[in-house]
């Protein structure tokens, strides 16, 4: 019987130390150090045929141009650079409830290709139940293996011979080689080092689902994401509807990113153009609403901003914002006061971004400005304008970039005027059928739109 080595780990980084400590080194984190049963990993899970790698000429290496594999899911080919690469590992991080699990299992009833679903949070029932619902499922070649052990998986990944392998989720996973709990930062880095030996061995491409902590990093394991080739982030209000899929890491494409889907009854679906989705249709205007030209990472939204003011009921004034930041919010009501001299002190202030989508686009400033202005004199803003400028302390209208995609976007969804900063030169294309109206100063904006 081989004596038990133990040794201390960070929760939060991986950091490791032969005794407890109160505060990680590394990470600076404070009371995060658990100890673990640590064994000497020359016992490899995952063995695969092939001997030990040997250097490789850099001209003799073939395949440069990996052929990436469809997902047959638009926003998913997006955020992953153009499909799925053979042999990646590719980590989908969320909260618990957003869809991790649907996106994943409509991805393995998707493909036309033979995927291996690992589940070790649901019965295959439970599974089977979630297959029901959803509408665009096509196809037979999925098999359910609902399973926690390391060793399992991979002797029935090898009589299988799937050509996607799916986790749901990395946390439950456990490897007999250690003897740490399931969800410990050991057994996290020890099965995703196997899986990704496995990946890169088989070349099988494999999915990752992670967890995330209440504080909203991938849970335990900064480790995890070093790893993985790609990792993407789920995000969005689990009471809304709409759920946007980031890519924060990606070896084999842009990080700059971003699918959206709805989640429906049937389903994620994907959203194909979010501008239309995100403006609300209504008969006349109403007061108090904005449209922002906003970009994320490529592409560009048009988002519905949505301000109420009124005389505040109590003492102190509200200020409430939801999808963005509150105290750029105080910061464009103080300059609002100041340089336009608006009396906003006795105020409640609401401010909303439509459809529960979040934006830090700073290019939504001009947008929440003329919100408010709007709501506060009770005038509506014209059907079919828009705005793209940040607005800085001075009350100036200030440029912001990819002017040109977001002109671009607004005349395609048939706006007519877009009002942006006088010092965004360069537009990359002359506009055909949108006014673009250049401004400097805040107050020549609101002169301008309601005279
Ligand atoms: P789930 O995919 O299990 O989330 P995660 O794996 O990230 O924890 O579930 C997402 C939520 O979506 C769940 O609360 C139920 C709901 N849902 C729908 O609204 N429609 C559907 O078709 C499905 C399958 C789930
Ligand atoms: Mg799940």
């Amino acid at each position: 019987m081989p004596k038990t080595k133990t040794s201390f780990f960070c929760q939060n980084c991986g950091y490791e130390s032969a005794k407890w400590l109160g505060k990680c080194p590394a990470c600076q984190q404070w009371n995060s150090f658990v100890e673990e049963v640590v064994v000497k990993e020359d016992k490899k899970t995952w063995q695969g045929e092939g001997g030990k790698p040997a250097p490789v000429l850099i001209e003799a290496i073939e395949g440069a141009r990996v052929k990436r594999l469809p997902s047959h899911d638009t926003e998913l080919d997006r955020v992953l650079g153009g499909g799925i690469v053979p042999g990646s590992l590719v980590l989908i991080g969320g909260e618990p409830g957003i869809g991790k699990s649907t996106l994943m299992l409509q991805l393995a009833l998707n493909v036309p290709m033979k995927v291996l679903y690992v589940s070790g949070e649901e019965s295959e029932q439970q599974i089977k139940l979630r297959a029901g619902r959803i509408a665009s499922a096509t196809k037979e070649n999925t098999w359910i293996l609902s399973e926690t052990d390391l060793e399992q998986i991979f002797q029935q990944a090898k009589a299988l011979q799937p050509e996607l392998l799916i986790i749901d989720s990395i946390q439950t996973l456990t490897s007999k080689s250690l003897e740490s709990v399931a969800g410990s930062i050991g057994q996290v880095r020890h099965c995703a080092g196997q899986l990704l030996r496995y990946a890169k061995q088989t070349r099988v491409p494999v999915f990752l689902v992670g967890h995330i902590t209440k504080e909203g990093s991938l849970a335990g394991p900064k480790v995890l994401e070093h790893m993985v080739d790609t990792v993407l982030q789920f995000e969005g209000d689990s009471r809304m509807m709409y759920r946007l899929l980031r890519t924060t890491k990606n070896r084999f494409g842009s990080t700059a990113e971003l699918g959206i889907y709805e989640m429906t009854g049937k389903g994620l679906r994907t959203v194909n153009n979010p501008s239309e989705v995100l403006i609300s249709q209504r008969e006349a205007p109403v007061s108090g609403v904005g449209i922002g030209a906003t970009v994320e990472g490529n592409r560009s939204l048009l988002i519905e901003i949505q301000a109420l003011v009124g005389a505040a009921a109590y003492g102190t004034p509200q200020r409430t914002s939801t999808g963005f930041d509150g105290r750029r919010l105080n910061m464009l009501l103080a300059v609002l006061e100041k340089r336009t001299g608006l009396k906003l002190g006795s105020q409640d202030i609401f401010v909303n971004m439509a459809g529960g989508i979040r934006v830090d686009d700073p290019a939504v400033d001009l947008a929440v400005c003329v919100a408010v202005l709007s709501s506060l004199h009770d005038i509506s803003i014209p059907d079919k304008v828009c705005f793209a400028a940040e607005v800085g302390l001075g009350g100036e209208v200030r440029a912001v970039n990819h002017i040109g995609i977001r002109i671009s976007e607004a005349e395609k969804l048939g706006f007519t005027t877009i009002y942006i900063s006088k010092y965004n030169k360069n537009l990359d294309r002359k506009p055909v059928s949108i006014k673009v109206k250049q401004f400097a100063l805040l107050p020549e904006v609101f002169g301008d739109l309601f005279g």
